[in-house]
């Protein structure tokens, strides 16, 4: 990632294409009011991009802004990160970014980058897992490639009495991410090994079940990617009571009787609230699951929910693959994507 000014020659080269992003941006600002789906779809359209990727990462201000929901570069950073969050008794999950590597050789780099975390991690003795990503493992190259390299860390993450869970991506990765998770987590013993379920996802209930048979450790979220509607909910408001629902019964009696542990993954106060009204009435113990957040979002919250007594971990993405976790957060949220315009400008 480039984080020093762009010098006046290369600012003039980028000028076109600055323009024509600055322009859609504002104009999926304007259009906003009219569809949020919409410019949801442009910036998660965005985060694919070549070419948008290396116009946003080329202009220094964007890191200004990205830099919001990322701890740094290094390792050292996400460290020191991760223990001003425990200091503040918040839990950490750390992420190192990266995802759909083309080469053997990047999915290997990560995975000794992710070796290096698990070390650290022991080594700083501070409360946190990691998070991976199966493609940044190498599995849009080879199912075996993210196999071995997730292997490789749930076997270090082992030693250190360390968890690791996967993240979901979009859709068409599903089923080998959950085929990768049973082969380590069933075939091979590992127990240290959590997945996600991502409630916009149709398919989602019945991946519940059987994750709720087995006691997996599983967080769950709306889920980020842009989705067809054949396989995902397409208004806020279904996913919203496909996430309720998800959640209740992962948080149920008989989902706790065999092992279930459950991460509520939002900032959606209702969803917050329903979880909470709903542990209450079923006397489930703050202890029985947990809150996560995301880093730099909704930082009172964060605080407010770990002082009444409720276990609250920070997702922290560190690295300098940044970019497409990024354009993932403004598309989330449209005032986000106005702080990222108003930057651009006063550059
Ligand atoms: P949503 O975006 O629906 O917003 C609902 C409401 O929440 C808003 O109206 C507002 O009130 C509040 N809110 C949201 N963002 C806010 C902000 N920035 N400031 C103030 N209020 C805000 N996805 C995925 O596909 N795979 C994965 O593995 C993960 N992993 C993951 C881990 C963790 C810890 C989190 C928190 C999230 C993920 N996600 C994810 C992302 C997830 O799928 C989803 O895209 C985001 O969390 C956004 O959805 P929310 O539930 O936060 O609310």
């Amino acid at each position: 990632m480039n984080k020093t000014p762009v010098t006046a020659t290369s600012r003039t080269r980028q000028t076109p294409g600055l323009f024509f992003l600055l322009s859609a941006a504002i104009t999926g600002y304007v259009f906003y009011r009219y569809s949020e789906g919409w410019l949801r779809s442009l910036l998660l359209s965005l985060s694919r991009s070549i070419w948008a990727r290396r116009m946003v990462t080329g202009f220094g201000p964007a890191w200004r802004v990205a830099s919001r929901f990322i701890a740094g570069e290094s390792v050292e950073e996400a460290i020191a990160v991760a223990r001003q969050l425990n200091a503040k008794g918040l839990k950490v999950a750390l992420d190192y970014l990266g995802e759909s590597v083309t080469q053997a050789e990047e999915a290997n780099a990560a995975r000794d980058q992710i070796l290096l975390l698990l070390d650290r991690i022991h080594e700083s003795g501070v409360d946190a897992y990691v998070s991976v990503k199966l493609s940044q493992l190498g599995v849009k190259i080879a199912e075996n490639l993210a196999l071995e390299n997730l292997r490789a860390l749930l076997t270090r993450a082992r030693s250190y009495g360390l968890r690791v869970r996967i993240d979901m991506e979009e859709s068409a990765l599903v089923d080998t991410t959950f085929d990768i998770y049973r082969r380590l987590r069933h075939g091979e013993g590992f127990d240290n090994v959590g997945v996600v379920i991502q409630a916009y996802l149709y398919r989602s209930e019945e991946d519940v079940r059987w994750l709720i048979e087995e006691g997996a450790w599983v967080r769950l979220v709306k889920g980020a990617y842009k989705e067809p509607p054949t396989v995902a909910y397409a208004r806020k408001a279904d996913t919203d009571a496909a996430f309720i629902r998800l959640a209740e019964q992962l948080l149920s009696e008989q989902a706790r009787s065999r092992g279930v542990h459950l991460a509520v993954a939002t900032h959606d106060d209702a969803m917050i609230r329903a979880v909470q009204r709903y542990a209450e009435t079923h006397h489930i113990p703050q202890d029985a699951y947990e809150f996560q957040l995301l880093y730099g979002i909704r930082r009172e919250r964060q605080e407010q929910l770990a002082s009444q007594g409720y276990c609250v971990r920070i997702y922290v993405p560190y690295g300098t693959a940044w970019y497409p976790y990024f354009m993932r957060r403004l598309a989330e949220r449209p005032a986000n994507l106005w702080f990222f315009v108003t930057n651009f400008f006063r550059a």
